[in-house]
């Protein structure tokens, strides 16, 4: 596959849902970190000439160490306050020749390889891609004394994941507005949703889920193919 497309993977969180009291990347999975699976499946594709891992100054020696196969192979950026910051950061410590970048939550270890390189590929054609899929519930919005308020019609409804692919300069450009206008969001593709900028959709797959809470490890454990 004859694309370069450089990844930058968000790991400075604190994983307070988790509960475990350290960064929920370090977790045990099947004798490995949950953030050596991520980068497995970022090594198994065939897109990724460049991998940056942005995480907290005080986590570096232990994350270092979890993925020591890989840690000759990835560049080391220090993380922000908020997951907003961490990436800003990214973008700033990127090779210069970077050109198209994937941000790929550290969290979300099923990701498939497939799925990485279907969203580089799909780079070529946009300037901003974002895996997501299909709402299966019926989403209520509800106002803050817990009565609903409406209900948005189903077949507009995605839920967005990790990878979210973009341009280089139009992703940092979009990052220099929300840091001028006091932007506050939880991925990258609600800034360009903010400036009217164009974001294709790509499907994926529902098993990327974001490892969030206690029962999530349960489903990695299941599904993580350590083979
Ligand atoms: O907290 P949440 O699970 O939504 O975080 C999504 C991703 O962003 C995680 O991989 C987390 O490590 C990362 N993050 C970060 N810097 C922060 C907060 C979160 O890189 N300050």
């Amino acid at each position: 596959m004859n694309i370069i497309v450089h990844l930058l993977i968000p790991a400075a969180g604190s994983g307070s849902r988790m509960k475990s009291g350290k960064n929920k990347l370090l977790i045990n999975l099947k004798g490995e970190s949950l953030l050596y699976w991520t980068l497995k499946s970022v090594f198994c594709s065939k897109s990724i000439s460049w991998v940056g891992i942005i995480g907290q100054p005080f986590d570096k020696e232990n994350i270092l160490h979890s993925i020591k196969q890989y840690s000759k192979n990835i560049q080391w950026i220090d993380g922000g306050k908020t997951r907003q910051e961490s990436v800003k950061n990214g973008l700033n410590n990127l090779p210069n020749n970077a050109k198209k970048v994937l941000i790929h939550d550290g969290a979300r270890c099923l990701i498939k390889p497939a799925d990485i390189d279907k969203c580089s590929l799909e780079l070529n054609s946009h300037d901003a891609v974002v895996l997501a899929v299909r709402v299966t519930d019926t989403i209520k919005v509800v106002n803050k004394f817990g009565f609903i308020k409406e209900t948005p019609n189903r077949e507009n409804l995605w839920a967005a994941q990790t990878p979210q692919g973009f341009l280089v300069e139009k992703l940092k450009k979009a990052h220099n507005i929300a840091i001028k206008n006091d932007w506050i969001v939880t991925d990258d593709a609600s800034l360009f949703e903010r400036l009217s900028w164009e974001v294709k959709i790509i499907e994926g797959d529902s098993l990327n889920i974001k490892i969030t809470r206690p029962i999530d490890i349960e489903i990695a454990n299941l599904f993580l193919n350590s083979g």
